[in-house]
């Protein structure tokens, strides 16, 4: 089923000049960039993406990163590619990530794990709708 996702290249895969490194594993598979941009996030744009996540103890540190510098945001399509691209990125906290997976190889702990991808279909919509201002 050919679905599309959402993707966040975090501040540090800026930093660390991995944006190429890392969007070319995404087209090695097969999926294609529909809609690239990048930006700086806003602390206000951030506390939405991440609203869910308010009160949780990293909160505030997340958000103090995400707003450190810019970020890559796209709109990956493909077969399954919410499920697909998720089991790309590995594990949330890089230690725990299996090798081959971006976190995995590329980073080593929390909140500098490189990479967001939505979780979910809703979620698909919902981040995509914030960062492109429509529902794909
Ligand atoms: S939870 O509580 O299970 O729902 O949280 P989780 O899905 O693991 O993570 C939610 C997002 O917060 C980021 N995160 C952190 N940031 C900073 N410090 C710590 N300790 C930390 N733990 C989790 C995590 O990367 C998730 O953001 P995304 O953008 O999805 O990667």
């Amino acid at each position: 089923m050919k679905e599309r996702t959402f993707v966040l290249l975090k501040p540090d895969a800026v930093r660390r000049k991995l944006i190429g490194r890392i969007i070319q594993r995404f087209e090695d598979k097969g999926f294609e960039i529909v809609e690239m941009k990048m930006i700086t996030l806003s602390k206000e744009m951030a506390e939405e993406f991440y609203k869910m996540h308010k009160g949780k103890d990293f909160y505030e540190r997340l958000i103090e990163f995400m707003t450190s510098g810019r970020v890559v945001a796209m709109i990956i399509e493909g077969e399954n590619a919410i499920s697909v691209v998720r089991k790309m990125i590995g594990k949330t906290n890089p230690a725990e990530a299996e090798p081959g997976t971006i976190r995995g190889d590329f980073a080593l702990s929390t909140p500098d794990n490189l990479i967001h991808a939505s979780d979910s279909k809703e979620n698909a919509e919902r981040e995509i709708k914030l960062f492109f201002g429509k529902l794909e």
